[in-house]
């Protein structure tokens, strides 16, 4: 039997699983998506070249491997087809042979996305008809893509070769021997169930969602890892009990396109040294907005800023309770470079009190204010490292701190975009 792997997001969506995805799809034979629609973005840097994807899984830059989006998604066609295209055209054929979607999948109408962009403001959702289509599934009164596929339009011809009962491929391939990667969108904070609902997306984006997203049994999923950035990013509503800063002076900010046109790439640059330095006195605004600023926290979906904050791990713990966790995946540790202390959330305070675990409650949750274990910061830039035992001593404690806390391994860290920027600590948790 072949090995079926799973990368989810253990915070609220954007740790960076794209780019771990890329980076294990060597040995991976299929890589499949369970849930989600293009609410997602994934971002994966090949040497010069940027990808972005939204519904196509990352698989699709490495030829000769089977790209499956599963029951659990919902699509939309018009911007599925310009991803293949787009690919296409930058030397990337696809075929039945590169891409299968589930006959199951719901589609995402126009009626959807009109719908959300009416009434997705509260919970600050990305406007792509992701919960109105998911809502329409759960009603029965939704269309499905083997029906959508044999209609006379052309995007529905297009897709329509592509257009397969996934379960049957999947558990052939698992059969054969073959390894699978399953590939999460969104985070566990944003799951339908165990998220912070209302402020959540509208499908299962923990464990259980690979199951009933993909037709896969439980049994057959080898081990489920968790992704996790080395501070913690939120975008739209919601409770956020590490937050750097408020909504408030967020909304203030000017965007990223804004601070290129008024001060060129330059401006950037000496903004962020600007910012650094007001992070380094105790600002926790400016020490949110160093991360933003250094970490590129901006919607791949809708160019939004992201809020940023410290490391939650008691959210952290949570997720990996939900999703039984084998391992945790640190990210983009490189962009705490520079401060001079950094902080991780080691406990909650609900009305006077300490507790231990994260409220399901979200009234609960709001009133919760962050306990924070403080460690010293390192100044030295990190992205030329090459393996773990090079970082700065620094950098390896606050990792190994996160280890103690979290009581599972850290099976691989991420110092930067580039495949060269990642160390795996524990290969026998892969292929
Ligand atoms: P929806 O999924 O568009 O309905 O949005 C619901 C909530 O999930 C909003 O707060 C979105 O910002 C958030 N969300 C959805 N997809 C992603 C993602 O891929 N990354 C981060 N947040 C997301």
């Amino acid at each position: 039997m072949g090995k079926v792997l799973a990368i989810l997001g253990g915070q609220w969506g954007d740790e960076g699983k794209g780019k771990i995805v890329d980076f294990l799809t060597e040995k991976a034979d299929v890589i499949a998506r369970s849930t989600g629609g293009n609410n997602a973005g994934h971002t994966v840097k090949v040497g010069d070249e940027t990808f972005k994807f939204h519904l196509l899984p990352s698989g699709i830059i490495s030829k000769g491997k089977l790209n499956v989006i599963g029951n659990g998604t919902v699509i939309d066609p018009k911007v599925l087809l310009n991803e293949i295209q787009a690919m296409e055209s930058r030397g990337y054929p696809i075929t039945p042979n590169e891409l299968a979607i589930s006959a199951s999948a719901h589609i995402i109408q126009q009626k959807h996305i009109d719908e959300d962009i009416e009434s997705g403001g509260k919970v600050g959702t990305t406007g792509r008809g992701i919960g109105p289509c998911y809502a329409d599934k759960v009603r029965r009164v939704g269309i499905r893509m083997g029906e959508y596929a044999t209609k006379d339009t052309i995007p529905s011809e297009r897709l329509l070769p592509f257009v397969r009962e996934t379960y049957r491929i999947l558990n052939a391939a698992i059969d054969e021997g073959k390894n699978v990667l399953v590939e999460g969108a969104q985070g566990s904070l944003l799951d339908i169930d165990h998220g912070t609902y209302p402020y959540v997306t509208s499908s299962n984006s923990t464990a259980g969602g690979i199951c009933t997203g993909l037709g896969i049994a439980p049994g057959r999923i080898t081990a489920v890892h968790g992704v996790f950035k080395a501070y913690v990013t939120r975008v739209g509503g919601g409770p956020f009990v590490s937050e750097l800063g408020s909504e408030a002076q967020l909304k203030k900010e000017p965007s990223i396109e804004e601070v290129k046109r008024d001060m060129g790439r330059d401006g950037v640059a000496q903004l962020r040294r600007r910012v650094l330095i007001k992070a380094n006195h105790d600002d926790a605004y400016n020490a949110g907005r160093y991360l933003r600023l250094q970490g590129m926290e901006y919607g791949t979906t809708t160019g939004r800023p992201r809020r940023t904050g410290w490391f939650d791990a008691v959210a952290a713990k949570y997720a990996i309770t939900i999703n039984g966790f084998s391992s945790a995946i640190l990210t983009k540790l490189d962009v705490l470079s520079g401060l001079r202390e950094v902080k991780v959330c080691v406990g909650y305070e609900l009305n006077g009190k300490s507790i231990a675990s994260f409220p399901t409650n979200i009234r609960n949750l709001e009133k919760c204010t962050p306990a924070y274990r403080i460690m010293p910061g390192w100044e030295e830039d990190i992205s030329k490292v090459k393996s773990f035992k090079d970082l700065p001593k620094n950098a390896k404690s606050y990792v190994e701190a996160l280890h103690a806390i979290m009581q599972i391994p850290v099976s691989i860290v991420s110092f930067g975009p580039e495949r060269s920027q990642t160390a795996v600590l524990d290969p026998r948790m892969f292929f």
